[in-house]
């Protein structure tokens, strides 16, 4: 049986870009597989939440990613935090890490720019925490959304690098996986690349129809293609993707045609895709509703969940701390 891995950074609730880049995958893969889900609170820090925000924005993870789908009875669920083995294997790792590589990640450069003020060194070594996160449970696979490839690899290449400098086939090297699809990256309804809270153009899965709806009719469009057959520009393609995660592929294909022979109609189509993301929402969002009054359940989750991670973290530190030649007197 395969160790799957993965975790979402709780800055908020989550979006449709967190649920079709990576939620849905943990839940397929959670029968077939030990799986360890966990809310990345450690790697929020970098955006310096204030102490009230960080508890609510783990708090409202938890909540989506039951309400999603993620069974306890089946996988591992646990917020980062809990489980201060990360730490440790962090800080371990980070004395392998270096400068050149980390400052050539380009979530690192991207992050830089946007935030110039807060350069800060947990962004720096924001890929060291993460393969901290995925090997001290020794994963094999981690599915995640496109933007993760790269931290991915650099997880690989630690893996190898402690592994040739302690001379043991210790940590595996874990891939990048995404259930039966291609990795698949959610954009933004606002023209931009990415669907993001921090670009302020997400659809969050617990957001009423009506603002659904509202979100939706916004997006950017323009008057309409006055060619056949060409080519979209990103903000449609925007469009357009998103209707393939959510939509039947007959819709997809007539808007498709439309486009091709001049007459879509975009208002028909933000119908359609509202519509469409609403039905994959609405179940969710019921369930958050009622997971939201049931603290003792939150409680509970969250608790067994941290003893089993922890079981886990802990039994890869201790052979690390000996591979690296710790020794207690
Ligand atoms: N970096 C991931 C994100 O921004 C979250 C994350 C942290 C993660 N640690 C991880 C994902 C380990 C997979 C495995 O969404």
């Amino acid at each position: 049986m395969d160790i799957v891995l993965s975790g979402i950074r709780s800055t908020g609730k989550l979006h449709l870009g967190n649920y079709f880049g990576a939620l849905r995958n943990f839940i397929r893969m959670q029968d077939e597989n030990r799986c360890y889900f966990f809310i990345a609170d450690l790697h929020s820090l970098t955006t310096h939440p204030d102490p009230k925000s960080l508890h609510e924005n783990v708090k409202n993870v938890l909540i989506d990613y039951l309400a999603a789908g993620l069974d306890p009875e089946k996988s591992v669920i646990y917020v980062q935090s809990d489980v201060k083995e990360v730490i440790e294997l962090y800080l371990y790792l980070n004395m392998h890490a270096y400068l050149g590589e980390l400052a050539k990640t380009v979530s690192f450069k991207e992050k830089a720019r946007k935030q110039p003020k807060n350069v800060n060194a947990g962004l720096f070594t924001y890929p060291t925490l993460m393969a901290a996160d995925i090997l001290v449970h020794r994963a094999d696979k981690v599915p995640v959304g496109k933007d993760q490839e790269q931290h991915l690899e650099m997880t690989r290449r630690f893996a190898r690098r402690f592994n040739n400098l302690y001379g043991l086939e210790y940590f595996k090297e874990p891939v990048a996986y995404n259930f039966g699809e291609e990795l698949v990256k959610i954009p933004g309804l606002d023209g931009s690349g990415k669907m993001g809270k921090s670009e302020g153009n997400a659809i969050y899965l617990s957001d009423t129809p009506k603002e659904i709806e509202k979100k939706v009719k916004r997006a950017l469009t323009d008057s309409g293609p006055t060619e056949f057959n060409s080519e979209k520009p990103d903000y449609i393609e925007n469009l357009f993707t998103l209707l393939r995660v959510v939509s039947a592929p007959e819709v997809v294909e007539h808007y498709e045609n439309q486009w091709n022979r001049c007459e879509i109609r975009y208002g028909d189509l933000k119908k359609q895709l509202a519509e469409d993301i609403i039905k994959v929402t609405s179940p969710i969002r019921e369930r958050v509703i009622e997971l939201s009054g049931n603290e003792p359940y939150l409680r509970k989750v969250a608790k067994e969940g941290a003893e089993k991670a922890r079981e886990s973290a802990a039994a890869t530190l201790a052979d690390v701390r000996e591979i690296m030649g710790f020794k207690s007197f």
